[in-house]
């Protein structure tokens, strides 16, 4: 996984969860002591793991829970970042309609070593918008965080439902 979602899990535990000792400690539960994430470089996906399964021991949350705190929390870095790729004219649902094009695949082309989710978006209608995931590593809670983040920044009202969650996981996105 790219480094800045390592940098940001950083920020995200030491903001929301208690300062650098926690994150030193997390990592020493993690079996991954002193190790340094630098944002240009990728890690194991096995990190993001073993960080997120000692917290969820630490802080008695599920992992699904951490994964949405923390998708919700990276939102405006990640937004800011690559502010360069997202049209200003956009609403909520043009912005989650070129996710791929505009930003994960910017984020592929930029950075060889990331591997971002392939997302299948459709605007079925000009008020919903279809996301279909289907990421080997089945982050649903990033997800379902990222999508939040993302809503709140409009602010546009809007209802998530889970359509199918198997063999592919399914979000629809309506405007009300
Ligand atoms: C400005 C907006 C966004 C940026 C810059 C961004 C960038 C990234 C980056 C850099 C990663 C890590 C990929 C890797 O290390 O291989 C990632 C992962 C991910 N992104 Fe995005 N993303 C954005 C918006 C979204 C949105 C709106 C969604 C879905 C609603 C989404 C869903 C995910 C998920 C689920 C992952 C976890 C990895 C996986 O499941 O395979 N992202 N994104």
């Amino acid at each position: 996984m790219h480094g800045i979602i390592y940098y940001e899990l950083r920020k995200f535990v030491e903001s929301r969860y208690g300062g650098a000792n926690t994150w030193d400690a997390l990592l020493t539960q993690s079996g991954l002591s002193d190790k340094l994430f630098f944002p240009n470089e990728t890690y194991p996906d096995s990190d993001l793991v073993s960080i997120l399964t000692a917290a969820s021991a630490a802080t008695g949350k599920t992992v699904e829970t951490l994964q949405q705190e923390f998708g919700e929390f990276i939102v405006p870095d990640l937004v800011t970042t690559y502010r360069a790729y997202i049209k200003k004219g956009w609403k909520l649902l043009d912005f989650l309609e070129n996710i791929e094009e505009a930003i994960h695949g910017t984020v592929r082309r930029n950075n060889p070593g990331a591997t971002p989710p392939q997302l299948s978006i459709a605007r079925v209608s000009p008020k919903e918008v279809v996301i279909e995931y289907s990421s080997e590593r089945k982050m649903y809670g990033v997800l379902h965080g990222i999508l939040q983040g993302v809503i709140h920044l409009y602010q546009e009202k809007v209802v998530v439902n889970v359509v199918s969650q198997a063999p592919v996981y399914k979000i629809k996105v309506v405007l009300y």
